[in-house]
C-alpha cells in the first residue's frame, strides 16, 4: 500500500486515524465533504462529496487502498441515508474498480444486525437483521463489498464496528466496545493481509461479554490488545444512571432499535 485514502476523515473515527496512521503508509490522503479541523502542514486533504460520482472518481485516482468511513453515521431520513450511504457507497466501490484500487476497508456497523436479541451469540454467517435505515445501508455496503470482490477481484474487509471510544461508556458497550488501536489493527489487516478477498469481521476488542464470534478476524491474525472488562466498574456506574428502555435493552442494537419501534413485544422475539 503506497497511497491510502480515508473518506469521512473529518469525522470522529477519521480524526483519530489521522494521528494513528501517520507515517504508516508513504502517502495518506484525507477526504470529507466538510473541511477537516486542525490540518497539519504535512497532511493532504481533498474535499469531495461521495454522492457525486465525478468527484469520487477523481478522488480515487492513484489510490491503492481506501478506508471508507464517509457517510451518515446515525439513523436519519431515507433521503439522507440514500445519498450518503447507498449512492455514496456505490460511487466509492465503482470508482475503486475504475481506478484499479486494490483494497477497500468498509466501516460497517453492528446496526446491520441490531435486531438480534442480546442472549444470542452470533457469527458473521448469521443473516443480517438491520435495526434502522442506517443499518440497512450498512448491510447494502457489505453486499456491495462482496460483489466487487467476487466480480472484479477487489480485496474487501467489512468491519462491523461495535462502538469505538477510549473506554466502554455503559453496559451495552462492555459487549461491543473497540479501542482505537484495536480498530487500527483490523484496518491494517484489511489493507495489508495478502490472502484477503472478501471478509466480514467484528470491530470489537477482547470483550468477555461479547455477543459475537470473531473467529474470522483471529484467523486473519487479529490479536486485540484491549479488554472492555478492564473498564467494567466505570461502565456499570454509568449504566446505573441510564433510563431503562425495554426495547433498547433487549436487542443488540440498543437505542437504534427503539426508534419508531412498533413491533412485537421484545420477549417474543427469537
Ligand atoms: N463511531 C462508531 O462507534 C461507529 C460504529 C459503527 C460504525 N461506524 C461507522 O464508521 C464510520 C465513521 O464513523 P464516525 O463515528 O467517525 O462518524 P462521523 O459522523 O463522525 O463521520 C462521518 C464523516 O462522513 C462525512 N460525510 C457524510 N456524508 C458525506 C458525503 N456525502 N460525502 C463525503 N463525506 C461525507 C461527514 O462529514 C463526517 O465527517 C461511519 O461510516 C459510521 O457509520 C462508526
Amino acid at each position: 500500500m503506497k497511497t491510502v485514502l480515508i473518506t469521512g476523515a473529518a469525522g470522529g473515527i477519521g480524526t483519530r486515524l489521522r494521528s494513528l496512521l501517520k507515517g504508516v503508509y508513504p502517502r495518506l490522503i484525507l477526504s470529507d465533504r466538510e473541511p477537516a479541523a486542525n490540518l497539519g502542514a504535512d497532511e493532504e486533504f481533498i474535499q469531495a462529496d461521495l454522492s457525486d460520482m465525478a468527484q469520487v472518481t477523481a478522488l480515487l485516482d492513484g489510490v491503492d487502498g481506501v478506508i471508507h468511513l464517509g457517510g451518515r453515521s446515525i439513523e436519519d431520513e431515507w433521503e439522507v441515508i440514500h445519498a450518503a450511504n447507498i449512492v455514496g457507497c456505490h460511487n466509492l466501490f465503482e470508482a475503486a474498480r475504475l481506478n484499479g484500487t486494490k483494497r477497500v476497508v468498509f466501516a460497517s456497523s453492528n446496526h446491520a444486525i441490531g435486531f438480534y436479541p442480546r442472549h444470542r451469540r452470533i457469527t458473521v454467517d448469521d443473516k443480517v437483521r438491520p435495526d434502522s435505515r442506517y443499518g440497512v445501508s450498512k448491510a447494502f455496503g457489505e453486499a456491495l463489498g462482496s460483489f466487487y470482490a467476487e466480480k472484479f477481484g477487489l480485496g474487501v474487509l467489512s468491519i462491523r464496528i461495535g462502538n469505538i471510544d477510549d473506554y466502554p461508556v455503559d453496559e451495552r458497550r462492555l459487549s461491543i466496545w473497540v479501542s482505537p488501536r484495536d480498530l487500527v489493527q483490523l484496518i491494517r489487516i484489511g489493507l495489508e493481509h495478502p490472502d484477503l478477498r472478501y471478509q466480514i469481521v467484528w470491530g470489537a476488542s477482547d470483550n468477555a461479554r461479547a455477543w459475537w464470534d470473531n473467529e474470522p478476524a483471529y484467523r486473519l491474525g487479529y490479536r486485540p490488545e484491549d479488554r472492555a472488562e478492564d473498564h467494567r466498574d466505570r461502565a456499570l456506574a454509568a449504566e446505573a444512571e441510564r433510563t431503562p428502555n425495554a426495547v433498547a435493552d433487549y436487542f443488540q442494537g440498543g437505542d437504534f432499535c427503539a426508534i419508531d419501534f412498533d413491533g412485537p413485544h421484545p420477549d417474543q422475539v427469537a
